[in-house]
């Protein structure tokens, strides 16, 4: 049995090395299609393959429909909204995530972009610190409660808001304090770091009014997608508004008109590079070998995302 790993953004070189022991101890065949530039090489490397491990990669409706042996997806990641996952149900077709495996060190981008914000993005000039500010936490799952506690740790007083965690205990143990909605979360955020999924009911949803209601001075740290903002909305706002900052790993479409219109309170990453970090890498790769593994050869379906 083969297992393709597709990366147009590759893993580190010990993570691949760390991906081919696992597959080939377990007598699977490891293949690797790294920074592919066209769909075709993809289509045409999954042919043959009964899994496939990717990352921000697009298995697409196409793409399982080309994979004629598939059983199983593993996304090394914590985002899966780069798969169809109503074609792969439709097929029978297992897709996982790897949850919390690279959550650190998007954690610890999400912060060093706010010490870069808060001092002009390294420029002459006085900047502020982020001990004694508000930081608000949207999503309190692996990467959310990482930025907390790390932001506290800073100094920083910090607030979350997550619509799937009612037990308010969760935030307690980490001397969180819970907000009742996200209205009241932006309301006091003084620095806003999203860590909501992209799904049919996020897409889009924070955009002018959010922005609008956000304290004097305030910074929008998005590491989770750029689908989640509205970005006609966020513009307006930051057009209305000279002292709102809008910070990104994930660059908007419209990525030149807000270089251009908001200079020094907008910065964008060139490529997306939250999990971009050795360990990460090897946490990430290594968990999806041991995951495809241990379907491939057990049938576990631990982390599978689409039941
Ligand atoms: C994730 O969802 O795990 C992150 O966005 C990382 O994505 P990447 O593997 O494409 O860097």
């Amino acid at each position: 049995m083969k297992v393709l790993v597709a990366t147009e953004k590759p893993f580190a070189k010990k993570a691949v090395d760390g991906i081919k022991e696992i597959i080939e101890a377990a007598g699977l065949e490891l293949v690797l299609l790294e920074k592919y530039t066209d769909k075709a090489q993809l289509l045409e490397a999954v042919a043959d393959v009964e899994g496939i491990i990717i990352r921000s990669d697009k298995v697409t409706a196409e793409v399982i429909a080309a994979a004629k042996n598939l059983k199983i997806v593993v996304r090394a990641g914590a985002g899966y909204d780069n798969v169809d996952l109503a074609a792969a149900s439709e097929r029978g077709i297992v897709v996982m995530n790897t949850p919390g495996q690279n959550s650190n060190a998007v954690a610890e981008l999400a912060l060093g972009m706010m010490v870069y914000m808060a001092r002009n993005q390294f420029n002459a000039g006085t900047g502020s610190e982020l001990q004694g500010k508000t930081l608000a936490i949207h999503a309190y799952g692996n990467v959310g409660r990482l930025v907390g506690l790390k932001g506290k740790a800073l100094g920083m007083n910090v607030i979350a808001y997550d619509p799937f965690i009612t037990d308010e205990a969760v935030f307690e143990r980490d001397g969180v304090k819970k907000m009742n909605s996200v209205a009241e979360l932006y309301a006091a955020a003084d620095y806003l770091s999203l860590h909501i999924p992209a799904t049919a009911e996020t897409k889009g949803s924070i955009g002018y009014d959010l922005a609008m209601s956000m304290p004097k001075g305030a910074t929008l740290v998005n590491t989770a997608r750029k689908e989640v903002i509205n970005e006609e909305g966020l513009m307006k706002a930051m057009e209305e508004r000279e002292d709102l900052k809008y910070i990104t790993d994930v660059a908007p479409e419209a990525k030149d008109a807000y270089a251009e219109k908001f200079g020094k309170r907008y910065f964008g990453t060139p490529k997306k590079m939250g999990a971009e970090t050795a360990e990460a890498n090897i946490n990430a790769g290594l968990a999806a070998a041991r995951q495809t593994v241990g379907y491939l050869k057990e049938g576990i379906t631990k982390f599978q995302v689409n039941k």
